[in-house]
């Protein structure tokens, strides 16, 4: 069985402030089987790791060396040191804003299991490749490019996140999931890597996406930010069948 993961990403929000929210979030977590992980920004990955049991931490993206002359990034290594298990890699926001390609994702997530860390590998189609009838093709070659050889259930996790998704309120159909985790779960090097939708989940469509065959949990953007909201998602996970 594939491990139930619940990850929230917290993107460029959260302050000192705000690591409430997540204890918030750490008390109700640690039932039914499913694990959550909350990905915030890296200013906050060292303070939340030594906060609480229930709830891993992960960064949401790393350098593909341990260290060196690259102002303004950050390593897996010192992700791991901080306290960090999992990272966030390949995001459709980081291939967009820094040009990402799936051989630099792949690169990363070399680095993250060097470092000891679970790499979530995101991807996903962009609106136009979805129109042309491209979208299981795409997500198809992302996969091949963006794993490196040797991936498996303790060291990757994919989420697969419909860019026309993220941020928009535009939920993917239970059907348009089904299909494209159909087509990974085939092509997964390791059958048991856990596979994470990704794109509006929020309290209200959470069950109807958890039944979906083959998801076996969700990427969490806007919703996991208030613990009220991402308790009830992870609340549907656990009450999914396994
Ligand atoms: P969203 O973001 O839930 O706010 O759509 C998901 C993600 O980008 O991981």
């Amino acid at each position: 069985m594939p491990r139930r993961i619940a990850a929230g990403n917290w993107k460029m929000n959260g302050l000192i402030a705000d690591l409430a929210e997540a204890d918030a979030i750490a008390v109700g977590a640690g039932h039914g089987g499913v694990e959550v992980v909350l990905c915030p920004p890296a200013t906050l990955v060292a303070a939340m790791a030594g906060r609480f049991e229930s709830v891993a931490v992960g960064g949401q993206d790393c350098h593909a060396t341990a260290a060196g002359a690259h102002t303004g990034d950050i390593s897996a290594r010192m992700l791991a040191d901080a306290g960090a298990r999992f990272v966030i890699l390949g995001h459709s926001e980081r291939r967009r804003d820094h040009r990402e390609t799936s051989a630099d994702v792949a690169a990363k997530v070399s680095a993250a299991w060097a470092a000891g860390l679970c790499a979530i590998v995101c991807l996903g189609e962009t609106e136009a490749e979805r129109d042309a009838g491209r979208t299981l093709e795409v997500v198809a070659a992302q996969l091949a490019q963006s794993l490196p050889p040797g991936a498996d259930a303790a060291h990757v996790v994919v989420a697969y996140e419909p860019v026309w998704a993220i941020g928009t309120g535009r939920v993917a159909s239970p059907a348009e999931i089904g299909a494209v985790h159909a087509h990974l779960r085939a092509l997964l090097p390791d059958p048991e890597i856990a596979l994470l939708y990704g794109g509006s989940v929020a309290p209200g469509n959470a069950a109807d996406i958890f039944a979906v065959p083959e998801v076996n949990g969700a990427l969490v953007g806007g919703a996991s930010l208030k613990a009220q909201g991402f308790l009830e998602i992870i609340a549907a996970l656990a009450a999914a069948r396994p």
